[in-house]
């Protein structure tokens, strides 16, 4: 049972260590956004990839005011997003990591001018539609331009822990 009331009615400071925990809660997607500065590959984990919208083709993906990728996205107009598969998980903390070199190492192509990293379980190309700021980090609304898959079985990451999605034993092949 909910023991906790809501704080987050105004009535009082929300409790930041219960909000982690609550979001660490949402299983999400793994994924490496990329882009080029000086003709350099650049690339960041993300897990705030969500899809928006069908007609047309847009997804939104949540960047650190600070980061570094997003002052690159934000010269270009123009980002690759690469959908992790379950055998990419030291690729998820290598591009989280501050490390300069984050591409050495890795399998990756330039494909129509941005770091495509070979074994992802899906890629999309995206030109930034909109910039929408939320507190401290910043929607991007990035429309498809160019999207694939492969058969890698995606990466997740739920309490802060990388793993893979398994179906119900007894819905398998429910859903499809
Ligand atoms: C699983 C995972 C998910 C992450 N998701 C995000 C995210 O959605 N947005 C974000 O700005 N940083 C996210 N990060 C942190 C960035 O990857 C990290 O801060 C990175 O060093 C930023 O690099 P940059 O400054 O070159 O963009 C995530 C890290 C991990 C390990």
């Amino acid at each position: 049972m909910m023991s906790t009331p809501p704080t987050a009615d105004g009535s009082g400071p929300l409790d930041a260590h219960r909000f982690k925990e609550s979001m660490a809660r949402v299983t999400g997607p793994v994924a490496i956004v990329t882009a080029v500065h000086d003709g350099a590959p650049h690339g960041t984990t993300v897990s705030s990839l969500a899809s928006l919208s069908m007609s047309p083709a847009m997804i939104t993906v949540a960047l650190d005011n600070g980061s570094a990728l997003l002052a690159i996205v934000r010269e270009t107009g123009a980002f690759g997003v690469n959908v992790l598969s379950a055998r990419q998980h030291e690729a998820a903390m290598r591009f989280a990591s501050r490390r300069d070199d984050r591409f050495a190492g890795v399998a990756w192509e330039f494909a129509d001018g941005l770091p495509r990293l070979t074994g992802s379980s899906a890629w999309l190309r995206c030109a930034v539609s909109a910039e929408i700021p939320g507190g401290d980090h910043t929607l991007l609304l990035g429309t498809v331009r160019d999207c694939s898959t492969s058969d890698a079985t995606p990466l997740v990451y739920s309490r802060r822990t990388f793993g893979t999605h398994a179906a119900l034993p007894e819905l398998t092949g429910a859903a499809s």
